[in-house]
């Protein structure tokens, strides 16, 4: 069944929108690139499976176990559609997006990696995929490199150009930064990152729920995204990889699961998934995230980027009429929905403070990217940011608001 993208119906499927109930106020909620809200069939499938078919997966020969373990490899089914899979046992589920490239960085890189060799991100990463490749780098010697972003916030393909080399291992960047909205060019990346040799892990996180994904086309070796982002629980994420990579790769953590046989002297990992789903995983988060999926799919990803960008239109022209208000990124041909600013004399913290006062959720500070802050001269920075729930009435009612708080605070 295929729903119309017309949000102010569908609202009425998150029972959280309707916060007029918690504090007398109409929630505007424009905090999505930090974590989605849920409709009732993603809290109904988690509390259908806790109420009737819960039990640990893969481990028993009892009727509930069976059940759980078929909801969960479902799972994993719906996940490996979504994104174009071609094999389903190369979709991993883990905890989200963070542990997804640390298990990258830390399977693959310390296997890979050695001293002389380097590991290009871009200067707008979210902190979950800088940290991790430091930390590794570190260990092993290797070196992390930052290609540059363009002043009007589009990656600088000389630079990343410059930076790509022999000495290259890793290109790992997000497909849309979570702070400029930049939509990065993917496809074009990956096919550069071959002229080298060099392996590839895109940053999904704020792709995946937003537009179709379609891995095989993007021809990348790992990509990551984050079950909350997409209307799922918080606690699962996926990590997809190319099977001959993720076969080739150690396991990263060891426990439960994840082995085909332990002796006192050591023990032989399992095959794909399990290899890298060592311990209890995320199962009531699994089936809530396909749960998630269904939902986003009835509405269809396309439908949600075209109305995604109405509103970010919509709240760049609106912005515009504020004096001394800065947009940062792109234009709104290479953007997402995502809206981050500054205003000249204001502080970001204290423009959030008195929108939250009327309701308005936006999210303000360093957004986990401090290097790309550092880049722009800037400490924070608000950011509104859009999901299918989000209604032209409620970009007006905050740009209204935004303005009035602004001639308040100068
Ligand atoms: C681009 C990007 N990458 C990674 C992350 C980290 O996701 P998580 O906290 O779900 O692991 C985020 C979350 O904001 C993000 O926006």
């Amino acid at each position: 069944m295929s729903k119309k993208l017309d949000a102010a119906v569908l609202r009425q499927d998150f029972p959280i929108l309707d916060q007029q109930i918690h504090r007398q106020k109409q929630l505007v909620y424009f905090d999505n690139g930090a974590s989605t809200q849920r409709p009732q069939a993603v809290i109904d499938a988690m509390n259908d499976c806790y109420t009737r078919t819960y039990a640990n997966v893969h481990r028993g020969i009892h009727w509930l176990s069976e059940q759980a373990s078929d909801q969960y490899e479902n799972a994993r089914g719906v996940v490996q559609r979504l994104i174009n899979a071609p094999h389903n046992n190369e979709v991993i589920f883990t905890a989200g997006t963070t542990l997804a490239i640390n298990l990258v960085a830390n399977s693959w890189g310390r296997a890979n990696l050695g001293p002389g060799d380097e590991v290009l991100l871009t200067i707008c990463e979210h902190h979950s995929n800088i940290v991790p490749w430091q930390q590794v780098a570190a260990d092993v010697g290797a070196k992390v490199v930052f290609a540059d972003v363009t002043d009007d916030g589009l990656l600088d393909l000389n630079d990343f150009k410059a930076k790509l080399g022999p000495q290259t291992k890793m290109v790992a960047f997000t497909a849309v930064s979570n702070v400029l909205g930049t939509i990065l060019p993917v496809k074009e990346i990956i096919a550069l990152v071959a002229t080298v040799g060099a392996k590839t892990l895109v940053d999904a996180a704020q792709h995946v729920p937003h537009e179709p994904t379609d891995v095989q086309d993007w021809n990348a070796d790992f990509v990551v995204f984050s079950g909350h982002k997409i209307l799922g629980p918080s606690g699962i994420g996926v990590l997809w990889g190319r099977q001959t990579m993720l076969e080739a790769m150690p396991p990263f953590l060891g426990g439960g699961s994840m082995i085909n046989q332990v002796t006192t002297e050591g023990f032989t990992p399992g095959e794909l998934p399990a290899k890298f789903e060592a311990g209890t995983p995320p199962i009531v988060e699994a089936i809530g995230l396909a749960a998630a999926i269904e939902y986003v799919n009835q509405i269809s990803l396309p439908a949600i980027a075209a109305h995604e960008k109405q509103l970010a239109g919509r709240l760049m022209e609106r912005l515009a009429e504020i004096d001394g208000l800065k947009i940062l990124g792109p234009s709104i041909e290479h953007r997402s929905g995502i809206v981050s600013f500054v205003v000249d004399g204001v502080s970001p913290q204290d423009l959030s403070i008195l929108l939250d006062q009327q309701g308005f959720a936006i999210r303000v500070g360093h957004h986990c990217a401090m290097p790309l802050h550092q880049k722009l001269g800037l400490k924070s920075s608000c950011r509104a940011s859009f999901y299918l729930y989000n209604t032209m009435k409620e970009v007006d009612a905050f740009a209204d608001a935004l303005a009035k708080v602004v001639k308040r605070l100068r």
